[in-house]
């Protein structure tokens, strides 16, 4: 606890705010009540230096490249546990006891990942080429004209069954989504396969559920596959009040039907600032082409006169290494010693490329690093993911997070409906 003085200049006078305790990171003043004892606003646009809630689901820490889920290092949850051991974790503050609960947890999942059939007949009037992100929000919000019980979000009952049944439809109605949006046909859920291998069986079987048979007699499906994508999912799972995390928030704040706060919230992710930078980061490597035209393209990011932006790299809190992407990169290493290969001439314009920027003045001064998206998209495209779901795998491994903030939002009874002020420029 402290204070802090704010002397307006113009008229002498000075007003006391208190600093707000909190376990890790900056502290925060409190500035709820500047407006009604000062009359004066506080102008923060992107809010980069204003705290909209109090939170307990992760921690970054943006100097020191750390990233925390419930006090857990993001190292350690991608070493010891699987996705929906994070699932699990967010939304009841504790993790599996054992694998017995793990497993029990991960059944509950695909139980109710199926669809109910009218919403399968909402997918099938979207066009065909339309974006997987865009049929995946409509999609969600769609949802909302299923369920309309279990909405207090007060009731822990509630919150639970509203929070595990997205959690468990979204890997369908990804599946579902792109399938659509190439006119193939739905593989509906298979209960006997687990959460990941269940997403990669829905995007991968022909009709009536057989995988494709390689010559060599080979699984479709391996393990190590299954691990990979599953690793993703849970770098993913939350991260602080980002864009899409803010959205659903502010959309919960209105008492607005949570799978609609939660399809706003897959339109702010879809954003190439955003979550759709990995589809971006992508078509920028092929983009390059070749490693011999890497600086050109830093050069090109360099220039203020050329929207050029390399793709994958920045973040508002970083000014280190994203934790996030330092395991991806580690990741991408050693699936492809393990035989998932990578492709190469990708992989090696994206190191050249990090190796570049890290060296030049420009981004160290800058504090600009890979993020997230950087390495995310070779691996993926290795796991034989097409461009145009990048995103909506982020949707997938980021929808514990909206859920366990949404919750804790609305049960927080110091939030409010989010309504920010303006400074009035015009006529
Ligand atoms: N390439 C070139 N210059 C950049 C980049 C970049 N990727 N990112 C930031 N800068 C420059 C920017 O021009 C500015 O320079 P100056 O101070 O001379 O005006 C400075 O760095 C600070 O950037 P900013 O735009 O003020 O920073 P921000 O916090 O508002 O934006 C960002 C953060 C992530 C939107 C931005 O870094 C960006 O556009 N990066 C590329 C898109 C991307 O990779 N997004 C994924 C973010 S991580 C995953 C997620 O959370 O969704």
């Amino acid at each position: 606890m402290g204070t802090i003085t704010l002397t307006n200049n113009q008229t002498n006078e000075s007003f006391e705010f208190e600093l707000i305790d909190c376990n890790r990171g900056p502290q925060a003043v409190d500035f709820s009540k500047l407006f009604e004892r000062t009359n004066i606003f506080s102008y923060d646009p992107g809010y980069g230096s204003t705290a909209g809630c109090k939170s307990t689901i992760s921690y970054i820490d943006g100097k020191n490249s750390q990233l925390l889920y419930k006090g857990i290092p993001i190292e350690d949850i991608v070493e010891k546990y699987r996705f929906t051991d994070v699932c699990k974790l967010l939304l009841t503050d504790s993790l599996p006891k054992d694998k017995t609960e793990s497993d029990e947890f991960d059944l509950e999942l695909r139980h109710r990942g199926f669809l109910h059939e009218g919403l399968v007949n909402i997918f099938q009037a979207f066009p065909d080429n339309a974006h997987p992100m865009a049929n995946l929000s409509s999609a969600v919000a769609a949802l909302s004209t299923f369920y309309f019980e279990h909405r207090d979000m007060h009731k822990e009952e509630d919150y639970q069954i509203m929070a595990r049944r997205i959690i468990a439809k979204i890997t369908t109605l990804v599946a579902f989504s792109y399938r659509n949006s190439i006119g193939a046909p739905f593989i509906y859920p298979d209960i006997n396969r687990s959460y990941v291998e269940n997403f990669l069986y829905m995007l991968r079987a022909y009709p009536h559920g057989k995988l494709k048979h390689t010559l060599k007699g080979e699984q479709e499906i391996t393990p190590l596959e299954i691990e990979a994508l599953d690793k993703i999912f849970s770098l993913h799972a939350d991260h602080g009040q980002n864009a899409s995390t803010t959205t659903v928030r502010n959309v919960a704040s209105t008492g607005a039907h949570p799978y609609a706060a939660i399809s706003a919230g897959i339109n702010a992710l879809w954003g190439a600032a955003h979550g759709g930078a990995n589809e971006k980061v992508l078509i920028q490597l092929n983009e390059i082409g070749d490693v011999k035209n890497v600086a050109k393209f830093v050069e090109r990011a360099k220039d203020k006169n050329d929207p050029f932006r390399l793709m994958g790299f920045g973040h508002r809190v970083y000014k280190s290494y994203d934790p996030r992407a330092k395991t991806i990169k580690n990741l991408k290493n050693e699936l492809d010693k393990k035989g998932i290969k990578m492709d190469h001439r990708l992989s090696d314009i994206a190191e050249k490329l990090e190796e570049v920027a890290l060296s030049d003045d420009y981004f160290k001064a800058r504090g600009l690093y890979p993020n997230v998206d950087f390495y995310s998209g070779i691996i993926l495209t290795a796991l034989k993911i097409p461009v145009s779901l990048f995103t909506p795998i982020f949707v997938i491994g980021r929808m514990p997070g909206w859920c366990a903030q949404l919750i804790e939002h609305v049960k927080d009874p110091t939030t409010r409906i989010t309504r920010p002020r303006q400074v009035y420029v015009g006529k």
